[in-house]
This record gives structure tokens, sequence and C-alpha cells, in this order.
């Protein structure tokens, strides 16, 4: 009998070993080395039986200008937000891989765009039966015609089906569920992982067939399986969001094709995922009265302004200790302002517990929010309201100046549109608006906004 050949791998990083050791070396971490078999076979081409194509076309270097670009084809999703992330469709032959946390809604997405798509799309689910995606595809949208949904794990049967079913565009629920005849581990561990990607990239790029996998996430918050996989493919999307809310974000990690700023919203209904195409109006409470320790932030998601309210409480410690606690936003950088304020503008915090939320369930680390934390922390302390229609989009350095943020015109117009009447800038920004109907406050220290707020 042939030896078993078997590799030891990382399964946090992918790390691949010749031997078993306790901690791997590239990422540090203990007992993560698994030993897996492996079995090398030799193969050309995702079609089983063809041993490829002979005689292989080899490239030579050519000058930049001699190239010649073939028009840029990109296949419309059909869902704007998707097209919008992925910088304004789907290009052929491309592999993208949705990343996200279980329950966050990755399936529904992937689903939902599949039945929009005008393009034929073979959904594989190596998750669920064809009759449970069929009951969650009778609540999205029941009136696909394209749309051809597979149960399988193996990936030659995928290709044996592909083969019969030719799709356009091929999805896989989820990359971890499937497994290579190629290699001998378990599902889900790293070898095969990584052997079934190749094979779909492969199929990706001889067909020109694009290949959407969605992938599981760890604790730690990356895909699950190696990092490799990220490197392997062409695209990385993240779908993120809390749970306890509605509203989703889905970002690009990575685009080959496309720009990283884009960011899409979606909102979880009943009946699916909604696309959110003004989600500022929905960030912003509606409540009539002005209530104390909330201020209002004009910030940029990517490239997309976003108004974003901020809410902070401050009560007098009842531990030694004071606590620091937020939602949405970093504590360090809270612990910062609110040196900042202690030294530089002379309130006392010191004894005070702070929390401080970003309403909406989504986190936000545009420098630009720092002034809106400032004026919600100060407006909770003195409880003072902060006017209904102020906003503010300034950085704070550590001597309390307040600094200039960028693409701040778009956050103007972004304010004056939803009608705001007030927008706290600092004085070093340099604007272009003209003739707008917003007061521009332009500020350089937090004393300004003090004298110009209460
Ligand atoms: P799912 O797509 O299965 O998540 P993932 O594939 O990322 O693990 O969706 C999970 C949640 O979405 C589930 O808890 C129920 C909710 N949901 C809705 O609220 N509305 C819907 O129409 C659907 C299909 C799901
Ligand atoms: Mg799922």
């Amino acid at each position: 009998m042939a030896k078993v050949k078997t590799s030891y791998f990382c399964q946090n990083c992918g790390a691949q070993y010749a031997k078993w050791q306790g901690q791997c070396t590239s990422c540090r971490e203990w007992n993560t080395i698994v030993e897996e078999v492996i079995q090398k076979e030799e193969k050309s081409s995702w079609k089983q039986g063809t041993s490829g194509s002979g005689q292989k076309k080899t490239s030579r270097p050519l000058k930049i200008h001699e190239i010649t670009r073939t028009e840029e084809h990109r296949m419309s999703s059909g869902d704007h937000e998707f097209n919008r992330v992925l910088g304004g469709g789907i290009v052929p032959g491309s592999v993208i891989l949705l990343g996200g946390e279980p329950g966050i809604g990755k399936s529904t997405l992937l689903l939902q765009i599949a039945l929009q798509l005008p393009y034929k799309t073979l959904y594989v689910s190596g998750e669920e039966s064809q009759s449970q995606i069929k009951m969650r595809a009778e609540r999205i949208n029941p009136g696909s015609e394209h749309c051809y949904v597979l149960t399988e794990t193996k990936t030659q049967n995928i290709f044996k089906q592909i083969e019969s079913t030719d799709p356009d565009i091929l999805i896989i629920d989820s990359i971890q569920t499937l497994h290579s005849d190629y290699i001998e581990s378990s599902a889900g561990s790293i070898s095969q992982i990584r052997e079934c990607t190749a094979e779909l990239i492969k199929f990706a790029k001889e067909t020109d067939t694009p290949v959407i996998l969605i992938g599981h996430i760890t604790k730690e918050g990356n895909i699950a399986g190696p990092k490799i996989l990220e490197h392997m493919v062409d695209t990385v999307l993240q779908f993120e969001g809390d749970r306890n809310y509605v509203y989703r974000i889905l970002r690009a990690l990575k685009n080959r094709f496309g720009s990283t700023a884009e960011l899409g919203i979606y909102e979880m209904l009943g009946d699916g995922l909604r696309e959110v195409t003004n989600p500022s109006e929905i960030l912003i409470s509606q409540s009539k009265d002005a209530l104390s320790g909330t201020a209002i932030s004009a910030t940029l998601e990517g490239i997309r302004p976003l108004m974003i309210e901020i809410q902070a409480l401050v009560s007098t410690a009842v531990y030694g200790t004071p606590q620091r606690s937020t939602t949405g936003y970093n504590v360090k950088r809270l612990n910062m302002l609110l040196a900042v304020l202690e030294k530089r503008a002379g309130f006392r915090l010191g004894a005070k517990d702070v929390f401080l939320n970003v309403t909406g369930g989504i986190s936000v680390d545009d420098p630009a929010i720092d002034l809106a934390v400032v004026a919600a922390v100060l407006s909770s302390n003195e409880d003072i309201a902060i006017p209904k229609d102020a906003c503010f989009a300034a950085e704070i350095g550590l001597a309390g100046e307040i600094r200039p943020i960028q693409r701040v015109d778009q956050r103007i117009l972004e304010a004056e549109k939803l009608g705001f009447s007030t927008i706290f800038i600092s004085g070093q920004n340099k604007v272009a608006v003209k003739n707008s109907n917003i007061r521009i406050a332009l500020v350089s220290k937090i004393e300004d906004v003090i004298s110009d707020l209460f």
C-alpha cells in the first residue's frame, strides 16, 4: 500500500509544516497545528477526464501601450448596493468571497441576488436542502426564472452538474462545506478549503464565469480557514452589522476591480434584505424634543456621507474607578478626548462615568466624529440640549485644537440636504460650497464650540 502523504497545517493562519509543533511560528497561536492527509494527483483542468490543453499558450512581455484592452464588461446584479460595492457590477471570471458572522444574512443576500439576476445562476448549498432554500426563496422573491438550486458538497459533482446546466454565475454557500476528491482530509480543513477554492478559481478563469463564495468568520472576525483564501480571490466582501438591529453594511475589504471605499447598506426585513438608499434619515432619531447628551455627526463611511447620532451619558461615578464604556466607538479614543477636555478645557470629568453610544448598531472609525463625541459628552455633563438642527464634523487633536477633515463639502451638502441649519467644522478647512442655506460655523478651539452652543 502506498504511504499516505500528510502534512501539518495551522488551523488559524494556514501555515504548512513538515512536522508537528506546539506553537505556530507564523501566527504565534498555540495548539492550532493539525495533521491533514494530502494526496497529490495529476490534474490540470477543472473538468474531469480532460487533461488540459496539451500545448499551453505562454505569455511574453509587452510594452504597456501594445496591450490591447478588452472593453470592461460588467454583469449587473440587479442590486444597486451590491453593484456599487463591487465597483459597478460583477466582472466575468472574477471570484468574490463574501464573509460575515453566522446569522448575519449572507445566504439571504446571495439567494436574493441569485433570484434577481437576469442570468442563469446556479446556487449550490452545502448547508441547506433544496426545499429549505425554496422556502426562503418564496419569502424573498418567488418569481425567478433563471435560478437553479443544487445541494452538493463535492466539487467534482458540482462541476459535473455545471457541465450540463452551464450557468452564467455560480454561487457557493459556503466554501467551508465543500470537499474535493483530490484531498483526503475532512471538509472545512485548511487543505480542503485551499484545494476547493483553487479548483473554483480555475473554473472561473477558464470559463469566464464569475463565482461568488460564502465564507464563515471566526470569533476573531477573520474569514475562517486560511488567510490565504483572501489572497487567492479577486474580491473580498464583508457583511456586517449588529444582529440585534436591522441594518447591515456590505463593504469591500479587497477589490481588484474597483475601490474599497464604497459601501452598501441594507435593512433586514421579514421578506429579505431591502436596499437603504437614504441611510442618514433612518440613523437619526425622529424625536421632536432636543435631548441633552445627543449630538449629530456628519461622517463618511468609505466615500458615502452618513449622518450619525451620538449619545453620551455622563454621571458621577458610584465606584472608585470611573467607568468608560462605548458601543460603536473606540473606547481608547473616548479616553483621549476626555483627557483633552480635562486638560485643555478645564472640565472635571475624571471622577465621572462616561457612556457613549453610536445609534443604529453601526461602528464608526471616521475621525471626524470626534467633535460630535465631545459635544455629546459636554451636553450630557451640563445637561443642556444641543439644538436639533446642529451637526458636527471635525477631528480633535491632543492640544485641544479642532482639526480639518477630508471631503468637508460632501458632508456640508448632506447636512444641508437633511435640513440641518448649522454645521460646526474646523476653521482650517477650506470650504468650496457656495450659497448654501446652512450656516457653517468655523471653530478652532473647544471653547469656541462651547460659547456658540451653551
Ligand atoms: P442567513 O442568511 O441564514 O444568515 P447566514 O447565511 O449569514 O448565516 O440569515 C439569518 C437571519 O436572517 C435569520 O436569523 C433570519 C433572518 N431573516 C430575516 O429576518 N428575513 C428574511 O427574509 C430571511 C430570509 C432571514
Ligand atoms: Mg448561511
